[in-house]
């Protein structure tokens, strides 16, 4: 069977620590060996109220952030496609099908939909709802075999799985007599890999690092300088006792493991390998380290992306040629959609 990796990444400003580690090293190492699309989902973007997305212009200038540190980080947008998901109208057509195939239980259980709505889920726009639907379509357009995300994703990739397979088994007659493979839309597998699937907070250990963590002490933005990078490493909260030299001695200090696995996943070193070096160690000598580690491996990244945000005119073209790439196969799966529906369409 033939893979694809495909993966998203809303723009909404302040890229962090955990959108590196967590999601995008992953679809770096992927290219090498997987034919991969990388999405900036815009419409994704806009399901939370404007006053947080941050209207128009705020939308176009993350878009275009989010494609620089994708092409920074190393993602070769000649071999991959990069694109923004409003460009390829299939996501928001194949949304609608979904909407008939998901039940509303499954959407009732999504933890995310719960953080985000709040206490006023009333309020919430349908959007929101919505965003696993339109995320299962992201993946099944491109009928991708391979999702790399952070942890906080696996429930959605369980609902995207559980639409494959009821839009297989509801449509299996007609999916047969349009000629094609019994299981047309594959089960996409999650990816989620490395010392680093969850990074916390650097001010308390027990909260996922967020964008939208009003403390900027709480991450490290991808477009930090050195000297931010440093400060928040060294202000990062800690336990009074030296570093652990074995990982079972990480559980119970939040802190301790996050910071050890920060530079497990820099340093592609596992978190075993850095506390046989660090074992013993008071923080403020692994923190100087791990200052060290972090400016290094981010900074180059930080002054591409600044570099590249300045090349408006090339970042669109690198969206615009992806989209377009990305839209050769998805009006496949549409047509074969339409076709296994009963949708009439001009041939
Ligand atoms: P988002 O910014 O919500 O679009 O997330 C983009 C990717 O980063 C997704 O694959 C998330 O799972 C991943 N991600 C976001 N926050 C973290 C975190 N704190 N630790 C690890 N991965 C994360
Ligand atoms: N929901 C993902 C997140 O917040 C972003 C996303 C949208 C995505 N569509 C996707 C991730 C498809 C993987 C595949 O991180």
């Amino acid at each position: 069977m033939t893979t694809r990796v495909f993966s998203g990444v809303q723009p909404t400003g302040n890229l962090h620590l955990g959108n590196y580690l967590g999601a995008i090293v992953n679809f770096v190492k992927l290219q090498a060996t997987h034919e991969c699309i990388y999405c900036v989902v815009d419409l994704h973007a806009i399901t939370v109220p404007m006053s947080v997305w941050g209207g128009p212009d705020e939308l176009r200038r993350n878009t275009r952030e989010v494609t620089a540190a994708f092409i920074a980080a190393g993602i070769d947008p000649k071999k991959q496609i990069i694109f923004n998901q409003s460009q390829v109208a299939g996501h928001a057509e194949l949304t609608w099908v979904f909407n008939c195939v998901a039940r509303l239980g499954w959407l009732n259980r999504m933890t995310q939909f719960k953080e985000k709505a709040g206490k006023d889920r009333e309020n919430a726009s349908i959007g929101l709802y919505d965003y696993p639907v339109l995320m299962a379509s992201d993946i099944l357009l491109y009928r991708a075999t391979h999702v790399p995300v952070g942890e906080d994703q696996k429930q959605h990739l369980e609902l995207a799985r559980d639409i494959a397979q009821k839009f297989n088994n509801d449509f299996s007659e007609s999916i047969a007599s349009t000629g094609q493979n019994e299981k047309y839309f594959p089960l996409p597998e999650p990816v989620i890999t490395g010392p680093a699937t969850r990074v916390m907070s650097l001010r308390d250990g027990t909260k996922k690092m967020s964008k939208s963590d009003p403390s900027d002490y709480s991450r490290i933005n991808l477009t930090d300088d050195a000297d931010a990078i440093a400060q928040k490493i060294r202000k990062a909260k800690t336990d009074p006792e030296p570093l652990p030299s074995e990982e079972k001695g990480l559980e119970a200090r939040p802190e301790a493991d996050n910071l050890v696995g920060i530079y497990a996943a820099l340093s592609g070193k596992p978190k075993a390998d850095v506390l046989g070096e660090f074992g013993g160690a008071q923080f403020s000598g692994f923190k100087s380290n791990l200052v060290d580690l972090a400016v290094n491996k981010l900074s180059p990244i930080a002054a591409e992306m600044k570099r590249l945000t300045q090349d408006q005119a090339y970042v669109d073209q690198v969206l615009i040629d992806g989209a377009e790439r990305a839209n050769v196969i998805a009006t496949e799966t549409i047509n074969a959609v339409k076709d296994i529906v009963g949708f009439i369409r001009k041939r």
